[in-house]
C-alpha cells in the first residue's frame, strides 16, 4: 500500500503545467468506439482511469497504443465483443459512456453498475431517458445495465435535471442515430465542448454544445484519421489555485484556460487575493489576510462542486465564518471529519458547511474519502504545521497526474511511501 506523507508549513512558489482533464479523457476514449478506423488522442493526463479506460477498449477488440504517456492511438475497425468487463467497468463511473457509444455504432451494448468515487445516490436515470427516447430498449439485472435497438431514430430530450453524464452518454448514442436528435437543459462543462468537439473532428454533426440545447444531426459513420487535443483540467488548476491561498503562496498555472475557471477567480478575488489572468495562464498571490465567502456549489458556468473540499480548505484558513452549499450531491462532505482532525472548525448540517476560520492547522494521519477529498487534504497537508499521513490516496492516483512532482517543484515537502496494512 501507498501512502503520502507530508511536513507542512512550507510557501508553495512557482509553476505549475496543468495537465489534460479528466472528465473530458474518460468521455473522449469511448468516443473512439464510434470510430470505424483510428483516432489519436493526445494531452491526455496519465492517470489510472485512462488506463483502465484504455483496458477496456482493449477487452472489446480495439487496438491501443500509448506513442507516449500521455498519447494514445486506438483503432477500434474491429470490435469483437459488445459487453465491458464487469472487473474493470466496476472500479469507475464513466465507465458507463460505453453504453452510449456501443449503442449508437453496433445497437448493443451491457456495461456492470459503474463505481467511483461515494459522493450520495449516484442514479442514471436520464441517461436511460435519453437511450429510450432514442428508441434503445434498456434491462437492467443482475447488477447488468444492457440496452440494444433494431434502430436508433433522432429525438428531442428535455433533461429533468442537469446531467454532465447523461448530456454526454446521449450526445454519443446519438450521432449515428438517423435523423436530428436535440437535448434540452444539457449539461454545459468544458468537457460536453470537448467531447462535441472531438466527435465532430472524426466526422459527426453536433452543433451546441455549451450552451442549454445541443443539436446532433446523425451521420452514417465516423471516420477518424485524426488527432485530437484534450481541454486542460479545470479543476486541477483549480486544485493549485486553492493551494496557493491555503500556503499563503504565489503560483502560476500554465497550459490552463482562465475562461473556464471564472467562477473560483471570482470567489479568490471575494477572499482578497491578487489574480494575474493572462488567457493561458494565471498567476495568483497572496497578499494579506484573506475573508471568509459564502460558496454554492452548481452546474457549469457555476461554482464547481469538484472545486468543494479544495476551496474548504483555503476557507479554513480565512478570517470569519464561510457557507458553503452544496447543490449537487448529497454526500460530499466527508472530508469535513478529517480536515477537523487537523484543527479546523467545520459542522455539517444537511448539505451545507459552515467553517470558522482558524489560525492555522496541525498534521495527522486522515483518509482520503474520494478523489477531490484527497485533493483537499494535500492542500492541508502543506499548509499545517507538523506531519500529515494521507492514506486511500488510490482515490487521488484515479484523477490528478503526478500529483506529489507537482506539489514538490511548488516547494512542497511531499514524499510516497510505501507500507503494510495491519
Ligand atoms: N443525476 C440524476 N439522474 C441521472 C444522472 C444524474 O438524478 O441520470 C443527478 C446526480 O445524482 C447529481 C446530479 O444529477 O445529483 C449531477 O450529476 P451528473 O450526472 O452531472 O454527474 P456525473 O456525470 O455522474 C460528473 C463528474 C463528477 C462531477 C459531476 C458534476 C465525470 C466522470 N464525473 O459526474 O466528477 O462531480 O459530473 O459536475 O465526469 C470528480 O471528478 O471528482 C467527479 C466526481
Amino acid at each position: 500500500m501507498e501512502k503520502l506523507v507530508i511536513h507542512g508549513g512550507t510557501r508553495l512558489v512557482g509553476q505549475v503545467q496543468i495537465s489534460g482533464a479528466k472528465n473530458a479523457a474518460v468521455a473522449i476514449i469511448p468516443a473512439a468506439l464510434l470510430i470505424d478506423g483510428e483516432c489519436i488522442i493526445d494531452n491526455l493526463p496519465n492517470i489510472s482511469d485512462v488506463k483502465l479506460y484504455c483496458e477496456i477498449l482493449k477487452s472489446l477488440g480495439a487496438k491501443v497504443e500509448f506513442l507516449t504517456p500521455n498519447c494514445v492511438k486506438i483503432d477500434s475497425s474491429n470490435i469483437t465483443s459488445t459487453i465491458a468487463p464487469s472487473e474493470i467497468t466496476r472500479k469507475f463511473r464513466a465507465s458507463y459512456y460505453v453504453l452510449g457509444a456501443l449503442l449508437s455504432r453496433f445497437k448493443s451494448a451491457q456495461v456492470s453498475f459503474p463505481g467511483g468515487c461515494d459522493l450520495g445516490t449516484r442514479p442514471i436515470d436520464q441517461h436511460i431517458k435519453g437511450f429510450e427516447t432514442l428508441g434503445a430498449q434498456v434491462e437492467i439485472n443482475g447488477g447488468n445495465i444492457k440496452v440494444f435497438a433494431d434502430k436508433l431514430t433522432g429525438d428531442s430530450i428535455y433533461m429533468d435535471i442537469v446531467s454532465v453524464g447523461a448530456t454526454m452518454n446521449i450526445m454519443l448514442a446519438a450521432v449515428l442515430a438517423e435523423g436530428v436528435t436535440t437535448i434540452e437543459n444539457a449539461a454545459k462543462e468544458p468537457h460536453i465542448v470537448d467531447l462535441a468537439n472531438f466527435l465532430n473532428t472524426m466526422g459527426a454533426n453536433i452543433k451546441g454544445a455549451g450552451t442549454d440545447t445541443i443539436k446532433i444531426t446523425g451521420v452514417e459513420k465516423l471516420t477518424g484519421g485524426k488527432m485530437y487535443s484534450v481541454v486542460p483540467d479545470q479543476i486541477e488548476a483549480g486544485t493549485f489555485l486553492m493551494a496557493a491561498v491555503a500556503t499563503k503562496g504565489d503560483i502560476t498555472i500554465k497550459n490552463c484556460i482562465t475562461a473556464h475557471l471564472a467562477s473560483i477567480t471570482a470567489k479568490l478575488e471575494e477572499m482578497g487575493v491578487e489574480i494575474t489572468d493572462n488567457i493561458d495562464e494565471m498567476r495568483i498571490r497572496y497578499v494579506g489576510d484573506t475573508s471568509a465567502v459564502n460558496i454554492k456549489t452548481l452546474p457549469y458556468p457555476g461554482f464547481p462542486t469538484d472545486m468543494q473540499p479544495q476551496t474548504a480548505v483555503a476557507l479554513c484558513l480565512c478570517k470569519g465564518r464561510s457557507i458553503i452549499n452544496e447543490s449537487i450531491w448529497s454526500s460530499r462532505f466527508q472530508y469535513a471529519f478529517e480536515l477537523n482532525k487537523m484543527g479546523a472548525n467545520i459542522s455539517i448540517q444537511d448539505k451545507m458547511a459552515i467553517i470558522e476560520g482558524v489560525d492555522e492547522l496541525k498534521g495527522a494521519p486522515v483518509y482520503a474519502t474520494d478523489l477531490r477529498a484527497g485533493a483537499a487534504l494535500i492542500i492541508a497537508g502543506c499548509s499545517a504545521k507538523g506531519t500529515t499521513e494521507i492514506f486511500n490516496i488510490e482515490h487521488i492516483d484515479r484523477g490528478y497526474e503526478n500529483i506529489e512532482e507537482k506539489f514538490k517543484a511548488l516547494g512542497a515537502n511531499i514524499e510516497r511511501v510505501e507500507y503494510e496494512e495491519k
